[in-house]
């Protein structure tokens, strides 16, 4: 038996000609926390949905704990999933006090009820909520009974989709910590669905980067970000700067030195990804004498030709000597004139090389 928490296989779903989700493969073990990243219509809450059982799949199965939830015919009930959820569109029930919203899927003795929910209010800091109406609560409140209701059966797995999207950005970073806290601490394991990487880097033990129905890519945010699998998993990350180069004897050429090309045929075009931050500028030798050479590369000559202040970072244009642009972001203490000419390196650890 799988000592894995969740474990879903080859799992499909189609809505006409449009594959939601397309043979999606992931694992999760217990405590541990995934983001489904990746942009609007991808097919993230399919798969959340289909997981929760509120969708049934096409295809593929489904186990918790090793046990076969469903294959596509033999199908268990959302309720007896052990799966808690927390969508978009939650809504707590109006007509219900704080209280009963919380303790509403639980059995017990009304007192025994009451003690639960009240414990469950303190961990998500609202004592003395309990017998307020949903209507006199802020969003935060709101979403903190939601939190408290979801966690209340000691759910093993938390699928959470982009629940706290409708709440201003310190008080969505601040819910989403404290929801992440408590699911830690019961070492619940947590699915989260969101479109933004910095909060998937942020909050995840492994990222599954999704597009078009499929995984494209899986790992830690630092394999992820410092190895994408292509070009588009690259983008998604941050700004990117492409080269392009026809291979000529398992060589290509670009402005930072030739770069070896194993594998590919004579005459294939081959983008040269790097990142803006990756680009390193040489300052003290700002353009002049012989160019510098070192373990990065070889340097190219650049020159300004625009350069943004943002805050924490500069953003400059470069113009290489074949009138390309390349974006380089540096810390923010520096920002040069245009016209002023650098050395630019390119460090190959940091260039990655894809088809185009
Ligand atoms: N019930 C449905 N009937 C038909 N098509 C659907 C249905 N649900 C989803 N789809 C389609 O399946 C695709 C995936 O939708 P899904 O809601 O999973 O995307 P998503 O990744 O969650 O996007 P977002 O970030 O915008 O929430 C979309 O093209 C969507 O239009
Ligand atoms: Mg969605």
């Amino acid at each position: 038996m799988s000592n894995l928490r969740l474990e879903i296989r080859n799992l499909s779903l189609r809505f006409g000609d449009r594959t939601a989700a397309d043979s999606i493969n992931l694992t999760l073990e217990a405590g541990q926390v995934t983001c489904l990243l990746g942009p609007s219509g991808c097919g993230k809450s399919t798969t959340l949905r289909i997981i929760a059982g509120v969708e049934p799949q096409d295809s593929g199965e489904i186990y918790i704990d090793g046990h076969l939830i469903c294959d596509g015919t033999v199908t268990t009930a959302p309720e007896f999933r052990n799966i808690g959820m927390m969508f978009q569109d939650f809504s707590l029930f109006p007509h219900l006090n704080v209280w009963e919203n919380v303790a509403f899927g639980l059995h017990g003795k009304k007192t025994s009820l009451r003690n639960r929910s009240e414990s469950l209010l303190e961990r998500v800091n609202l004592s003395g909520y309990g017998s307020k109406m949903p209507h006199e609560l802020s969003g935060g409140e709101q979403q903190r009974v939601a939190l408290a209701r979801a966690v209340a059966p000691r759910p093993k797995i938390m699928l959470l989709d982009e629940p706290f999207s409708g709440l201003d950005d310190r008080l969505r970073d601040n819910i989403r910590d404290e929801t992440l806290k408590i699911l830690r601490e019961d070492s619940t394991s947590v699915l989260m669905v969101t479109h933004s990487p910095s909060e998937a880097m942020k909050m995840a033990d492994e990222i599954a980067l999704m597009r078009n129905g499929k995984i494209v890519q899986k790992g830690a945010p630092y394999t992820i970000y410092n190895s994408p699998a292509d070009c588009e998993a690259a983008a998604f990350f941050s700004d990117i700067n492409i080269m392009t180069s026809n291979v000529e004897k398992s060589l290509i050429q670009t402005p930072f030195g030739e770069f070896f090309a194993p594998g590919h045929a004579d005459g294939t075009r081959l983008d040269i990804v790097i990142r803006p931050q990756h680009l390193r500028i040489d300052f003290d030798r700002a353009g002049h004498g012989p160019a510098p050479t070192d373990a990065m590369g070889q340097a190219a000559r650049a020159t300004v030709s625009r350069a943004r202040f943002l805050g924490q970072m500069s953003i400059i244009d470069f113009e290489l000597e074949d009138n390309q642009i390349l974006t380089a972001s540096v810390p923010s203490v520096f920002l040069p004139k245009v016209g002023t000419r650098f050395w630019l390196l390119a460090p190959r650890k940091h260039c990655y090389v894809f088809p185009n």
